[in-house]
């Protein structure tokens, strides 16, 4: 409506509002290095594409004259009183997405305005005390890439701790990088230009491993950083270890099984973060949607957060349906940043639950306890 009010003004907002304008609008601002990056996928993208389509074999049911008048799309997750329902996933040098390099300092700004919380990834462009210093009153949560050096690992951690980030997400599908074709057709990996990789620079223990300063020599210090991105051996044997990094909230991001989801539950996880990262590393074939609901029953109600294919409200509708305690979304923020920095970020966020919020008023949904599998029918 006060879209509308504003064009009644004759004031026309810039910005778009489908996800195809804005992802089409971006692409053409930002360099093609930044484009493969971003919308690139693993393998022909089938799984990447699926992630997005599966979402339209399931129909809202319409309910009518169920006092949908007010909506409450609040959410409590792990305690915190949130206003909306949505999260930004960890993109890994997202500050490259803006035009003065530091897009992490504008998305963690933008959290701070939207209420919707950041999860900063290891590979943040400015250093994680820097991000988390705009966040306001919005909570964080840090994301972390678990290096070959646990004493790098428990580093980033602390530092995550002390500098007020309010839960921690380990990333476990990233143990390899995937095969993206895209990137490899350019030789594109950005952080190996090292310039991106301040907060994995700003690390005392990581600094250590160096035999010059990034300061020196950055070359040689992204060669290090990739070498030690990754602990490709992680493995369950692991889970004690990881869960005496912190006393935060600690998710695990990847798990689509239901049995990993006991497991990491049984183990003292305490969320878990359903997702295939965007059909970026395994192009495996199956939409994360789809397997949101076993894992949501496998983890026993303890909180699910789901990512990958989000492009609209109706996607945030239908996931928190299938059972998300939170919805996070990755690509399409990446792209409102690259259109309008901070404030493309909140344009996004906003059209996002302004239609999740339409759809629940017009379609009698008013709270997100309403939202259960019952709304949803399944097409053949
Ligand atoms: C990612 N993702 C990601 N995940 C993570 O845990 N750490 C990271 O550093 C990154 N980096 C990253 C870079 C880029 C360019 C993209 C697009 C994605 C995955 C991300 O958190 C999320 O899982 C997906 O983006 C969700 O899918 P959609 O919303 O992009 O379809």
């Amino acid at each position: 409506l006060e879209v509308y009010l504003r064009g009644l003004t004759g004031v026309r907002e810039d910005l778009p509002f489908t996800f195809a304008e804005l992802e089409a609008r971006a692409h053409a601002t930002l360099p093609p290095d930044i484009v493969s990056y971003v919308a690139g996928g693993a393998g022909n993208e089938y799984t990447q594409n699926a992630n997005v389509t599966a979402f339209d074999r399931w129909g809202v049911i319409p309910r009518m004259l169920v006092g949908a008048a007010r909506r409450d799309l609040s959410i409590n997750l792990f305690g915190m009183a949130l206003p909306t329902p949505l999260l930004l996933a960890p993109i890994g040098v997202i500050g490259l997405c803006a035009q003065d390099g530091h897009g992490d300092l504008a998305t963690a700004r933008a959290a701070a305005t939207s209420g919707v919380p950041m999860i900063a990834s290891t590979l943040t462009v400015d250093p994680l005390e820097e991000v988390a210093a705009q966040f306001g009153e919005t909570p964080g949560f840090f994301q972390l890439y678990n290096p070959k050096d646990r004493a790098v690992a428990e580093s980033f951690v602390s530092r995550a701790e002390a500098a007020g980030f309010k839960g921690i997400v380990v990333t476990l599908d990233t143990l390899q990088l995937g095969w993206r074709p895209r990137d490899l057709k350019l030789g594109n990996f950005p952080q190996l230009k090292g310039h991106c990789l301040a907060n994995y620079f700003s690390d005392p223990v990581f600094r250590t491993k160096l035999a010059k300063p990034p300061e020196e020599d950055v070359r040689a210090a992204a060669l290090v950083w990739a070498s030690e991105l990754s602990d490709p051996t992680l493995n369950w044997n692991d889970l004690a270890w990881l869960r005496s990094l912190t006393k935060l909230p600690l998710l695990l991001k990847g798990i689509c099984h239901p049995e990993d989801a006991k497991r990491a539950i049984d183990g003292g996880i305490d969320g878990i973060y359903c997702s295939n990262h965007g059909g970026r590393q395994a192009n495996g074939g199956i939409p994360a949607i789809d397997l949101l609901p076993t894992v949501v029953e496998a983890a026993g109600g303890a909180p699910v957060v789901f990512d990958s294919g989000v492009r609209g409200g109706e996607h945030i509708v239908k996931a928190l349906a299938l059972g998300a305690s939170a919805v996070a979304i990755g690509r399409p923020y990446a792209y409102g940043l690259a259109l309008g920095g901070e404030d493309g970020i909140v344009h996004v966020l906003r059209s996002l639950l302004a239609e999740a919020d339409l759809l629940m008023a017009i379609d009698g949904y008013p709270t997100i306890a309403d939202l259960n599998p019952d709304a949803l029918h399944a097409r053949a």
